[in-house]
Parts: structure tokens; sequence; C-alpha cells
């Protein structure tokens, strides 16, 4: 199964990718989570990459798609993958597809989360995760049993940099601007596949299930 989970930022693409990963076998390639463990090893790429995160804006076209044709090419990929982030622009888009046509393969499925603005807001400004094992929660939706501390590893969690209100307001511009445009692009080849993404992670995972089966 190839597939791309597409939304915007806080749509539940991490969350569901999980899910995914868990219930069919295959690897989640998050460009996010690349990036930032670039950013914290503080490779060339990390460097270049930290500022433009920091601000909400995407890191270039050449970066990323090197990043997701070398993870692509390991043996992992080759029973399948769910691309978590990615693509984010048109021509991010058309590299992916000469990318893979070079390996013989094709993407099956994008799975297009539909939340709104003000819904992705709350989400982000409220996301925590763990720094030791990288669980997520959600101050409301999904907290910790004791506040601020992670259930498993009882250490205190933390916020992305990149979800301070004022930061997530910038990455749903850049969104809209550079990303939105995909849904035309897949919608015109016939692949889009539109999920609401409001409600329970649980009823969210059993509408992404019916349409896999279908
Ligand atoms: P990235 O890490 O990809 O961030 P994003 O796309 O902005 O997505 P998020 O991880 O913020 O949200 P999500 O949809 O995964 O939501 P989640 O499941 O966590 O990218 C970060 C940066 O890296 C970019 O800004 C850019 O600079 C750079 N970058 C990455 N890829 C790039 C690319 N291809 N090109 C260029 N630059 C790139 O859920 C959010 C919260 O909501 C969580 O707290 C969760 O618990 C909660 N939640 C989830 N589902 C539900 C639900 N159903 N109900 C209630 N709460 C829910």
């Amino acid at each position: 199964m190839n597939l791309i989970l597409f939304g915007p930022p806080g749509a539940g693409k991490g969350t569901q990718a999980q899910f995914l990963v868990k219930q069919y076998a295959v690897p989640q390639i998050s460009t996010g989570d690349m990036l930032r463990a670039a950013v914290k090893a503080e490779t060339s790429l990390g460097l270049q990459a930290k500022a433009i995160m920091q601000r909400g804006g995407l890191v270039s076209d050449e970066i990323v798609l090197g990043m997701v044709e070398e993870r692509l090419a390991q043996p992992d990929c080759s029973g399948g993958f769910v691309l978590d982030g990615f693509p984010r622009t048109i021509p991010q888009a058309d590299m992916l597809h000469a990318v893979l046509s070079r390996m013989g393969r094709s993407i099956e499925h994008v799975l297009s989360l539909e939340v709104e603005p003000e819904e992705l807001v709350h989400r982000l400004s409220g996301r925590r995760s763990c720094p030791a094992c990288g669980r997520g929660y959600h101050v409301e939706y999904e907290p910790p049993q004791q506040a601020g501390m992670c259930d498993q590893c009882h250490v205190a969690l933390v916020q992305r940099d990149d979800d301070r209100e004022e930061t997530v307001r910038n990455r749903l511009s850049v969104y809209e601007e550079q990303t939105h445009p995909l849904k035309a692009y897949y919608l015109a080849k016939g692949m889009l596949r539109q999920i609401p993404g409001i409600g329970s992670i649980a009823e969210i995972q059993q509408r992404i299930s019916s349409v896999l089966a279908g």
C-alpha cells in the first residue's frame, strides 16, 4: 500500500499514520520528523532547515525530495509506505511521481483529512509530546494522567517550537498558499479521497479503514 496522508498542519496526519503503520505493517515517512531529527543532530541540512521551520515556512523542494528519495529506496519501504507531510508543493508531487515511476511504483491512495482552521489552531497549540519516547498528547483531547508528564516515562512533556499560536497561523497561511493547490492536482488525477477529520481519533481511523477497504 503506497499512500499519501494529506492535510493541513494539525489535521491528524501523524496520529492516523501511527494507526496505518500498525494496521498495514508499512513504515511512516514523515518529512517533518526527518527534518526535526536533522535539526537536533545539527547536520548541515538541519542547520539550513532550522530557521525556516521555526518561522513555519517550507524547506526547499530539493532538500526534502533528496531525503524522501533516499528513504523510499530502503528495504522496509518495499511493501508500501505512508507519506506524512510530503508532498507539500506541486513541484514536490511531480518529483515524487517521477522518482516512483523510475522505481516501477506509484501512489495508490491520497487521503485528505479535512479540518477547519480554528480547530487546527486549537489542536496544535494544545499538542505536547514526550521527549523520551515521542508519544503525543493533547492537553484537552488526549491528556496525560498527570498534567504535563508522560504516562510511560514520567518525564516532563514538551511543546514543539512551531506550535506556538503565531507560528501556527503562519504555517496555516503557508499551507493555503503552497500546499492546498495539491488537492486540485490530485482531484484532477482522480486520486483524492476526502475524509472528515473532525470526530474522535477512533472514528477517523474507522473512516480511513472504510475508504481503504472500498
Ligand atoms: P510537519 O511535522 O509535517 O508538520 P505539519 O504538517 O505542520 O503537521 P503536524 O505534525 O503539525 O500535524 P499533523 O497533521 O501530523 O497532526 P497531529 O496528528 O500531530 O512539518 C513541520 C515543518 O517541517 C513544516 O512547517 C516545514 O517547515 C517542514 N517540512 C515538513 N515537510 C516538508 C515538506 N514536504 N516540504 C517542505 N518543508 C517541510 O495532531 C495534532 C494534535 O491534534 C495532536 O495533539 C493530536 O493529539 C490532536 N488530534 C489528532 N487527531 C485528533 C482528533 N481526531 N480529535 C482531537 N484531537 C486530535
